[in-house]
């Protein structure tokens, strides 16, 4: 066994997943294996020893089913086949049995919300009215203004800008999604259509060996039916924000239990995370993590990620600038909720649908950007839930440069907002909106994780010998995988560090009850892990000065554990440095 492998305790309360690092893959970017410029399942295959020398224990991959690509795979035009350009159902067999060869696992993205609409079962369901799979999605008829107009049946504004409902010619009538309108929502309510969904998207991967799911838009399966009108909160507008009336609707708690007991329970311990949207109150976040709900195993609750967006959707892309004490508040408040529950949360602050994590909350200035990465490193490592750990963040890898020009943007949301921005730039509605769009865009855009992983300082970063989908970083020559695999103060080797330290010391770090020590304080965030008589003191500096260091008195019967500086002060933290404190014996 190796030293990361997780720990299976057979007490059904510490499943094998509570403990598992998590690293995510997203396969366009990962590692192309045939130079056609789109990373791919054999390229992920022969980077299973790197992840397993990180301290790896699960891949979760990122959609590779089959797909037009509207939305980087999350548009599945067939759960049962995998995209050519990443490769082939036996590679994702192949993948599974690399991963468990090494003791790893591999969990996929359940993107089952919606399908693509070149799904076999949506191209069935738009044929006409009477098709048995038409009641599959939701249709309904237009209705119409004062001076005839068609209109969409509801005044839902969806998530990549625009209208939740597209007219189909066909058979005149509007089918609801809410993100593009190549994603058709599926109607969870009508069983046949839950019976398809369970068999082809999650039997037949469980069935190849895989072990758990990574939940797409958990939430939002159940709609109220009877399709209300959202509140009006722009009156310039049709279109409103309406997230609450498809977010955790009537049904969900039923579908997720059946298919819980119907699909995953008999498979065995079955990992699912399910995407949470839309969701502040704890106690509702346990009906879907209680281990005695049996519907999830844990959820991302995504109000890191949402830490600097404008507070609406529809400014989602207009940079708010934000305090320490909101994202204080943010890990305090998940951290704990499950505390004496049986329930169970997760640590993480990066995926593929938000900027970098040093970019967005500590420094990518040059002199700042290995500090910060590793102070963010120190602050993971030591949360309570199961750890996620996007790809190249274990590099501290950073946002594209802000001078790239919009083109080079690819990601359908952050495309959306911008010509909506420039809609209303042209219209006279609001001249400054566009800038203000890219500027929001330059540090929260879903392209900033999307760029290709930077592997070595050949050309195209080792990612590629063809040309990259889309462009790399400016700087993959100065960070990259293989510079750091041989720099012993690399970010990457503290990565592969902590993580051990992590495991280590899993009673205080991965089960810990977490406390805040200094909520007030702007500049710096320290909390304490403790378990059973014992403690871990963790203190981060997030700016570029020098901090007192107001904790100091406790750390007299403690040890310093680890540390982002070799020369620490005991009285002050310098810039971006992070620090762990650890008491030997119970006090
Ligand atoms: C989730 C995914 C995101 C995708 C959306 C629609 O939020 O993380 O990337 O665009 O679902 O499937
Ligand atoms: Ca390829």
């Amino acid at each position: 066994m190796s030293p990361h492998a997780v720990q299976i305790v057979p007490t059904g309360t510490n499943n094998w997943w509570k403990e598992a690092t998590i690293y995510q893959v997203y396969p366009a970017s990962f590692k192309d294996s045939n130079g056609d410029g789109w990373g791919d399942i054999p390229g992920l295959i022969s980077k299973i020893p790197y992840l397993h020398s990180l301290g790896v224990d699960v891949v979760w991959l990122s959609p590779m089913y089959d797909s037009p690509m509207h939305d980087m795979g999350y548009d599945v035009s067939d759960y049962e086949k995998v995209l050519p350009a990443y490769g082939t159902v036996e590679d994702v067999e192949k993948l599974v049995h690399a991963c468990h060869e090494r003791g790893m696992k591999l969990i996929l993205d359940l993107v089952i919300n919606h399908t693509s609409d070149q799904h076999k079962w949506f191209q069935e369901s738009r044929s006409s009215k009477d098709n048995d799979k038409r009641d599959w999605y939701f249709w309904r008829p237009p209705r119409y203004d004062a001076y005839g107009n068609r209109l969409p049946p509801t005044n839902y504004r969806g998530y990549f800008a625009g209208s939740t409902w597209t007219w189909d010619e066909h058979t005149q009538e509007y089918y609801l999604h809410l993100y593009a309108k190549e994603q058709p929502d599926l109607n969870w309510d009508n069983p046949a259509a839950r019976k398809a969904i369970y068999d082809s998207a999650v039997r037949f991967w469980l069935d190849k060996g895989v072990d758990g799911f990574r939940v797409d838009t958990v939430n939002k399966y159940s709609k109220h039916t009877s399709f209300p009108d959202a509140p009006i909160t722009d009156p310039k507008s049709y279109i409103q924000p309406a997230i609450q009336m498809w977010c955790n609707g009537p049904r969900i708690h039923e579908f997720l239990r059946e298919m819980y007991d119907e699909t995953l329970q008999p498979y065995g311990d079955v990992v699912t995370i399910g995407e949470l949207a839309n969701t502040p109150d704890p106690q509702h976040v346990l009906k879907y993590v209680s281990a005695s709900a049996k519907q999830l195993s844990m959820v991302f609750h995504l109000d890191i990620g949402h830490i600097g967006m404008g507070d609406s959707l529809e400014d989602k892309y207009i940079f708010r600038p934000w305090k320490l004490t909101e994202m204080k508040s943010i890990v305090t408040k998940w951290q704990s909720f499950i505390e004496g529950t049986d329930g169970w949360t997760t640590a993480f602050c990066e995926n593929h649908d938000n900027g970098r994590s040093v970019s967005r909350f500590g420094s990518d200035a040059p002199e700042y950007r290995e500090r910060s990465a590793k102070m963010l490193a120190l602050m993971m490592v030591a949360m309570t839930g199961t750890l996620f750990l996007y790809q190249g963040q274990e590099i501290g890898m950073i946002n594209a440069p802000r001078d790239w020009p919009v083109d080079e943007y690819k990601d359908i949301e952050g495309r959306g907002y911008y010509e909506e921005a420039q809609r209303q730039v042209d219209a006279g509605i609001d001249p400054t909106r566009k800038d203000r769009i890219m500027n929001g865009l330059g540090i929260l855009a879903r392209d900033h994780a999307r760029l290709p992983m930077q592997w070595d300082d050949t050309p195209h970063a080792g990612f590629t010998t063809g040309t990259p989908w889309m462009r790399l970083h400016d700087l993959y020559k100065e960070i990259n995988v293989q510079q750091q695999e041989s720099d012993a103060d690399s970010v990457l080797t503290f990565w592969k560090t902590v993580l051990r330290l992590r495991k280590e010391y899993r009673e205080l770090f991965i089960h810990g009850a977490f406390e805040i020590l200094d909520f007030d304080n702007q500049n710096t965030f320290c909390f304490i892990k403790s378990r059973e008589g014992r403690m871990a003191l963790v203190a981060l500096n997030f700016t570029s000065e020098e901090q007192p260091f107001t904790q100091v008195a406790m750390t007299g019967k403690m040890k310093l554990l680890v540390s982002n500086y070799t020369d620490t002060l005991s009285e002050e933290l310098q810039p971006f440095e992070g620090r762990i404190y650890i008491s030997e014996e119970q006090i």
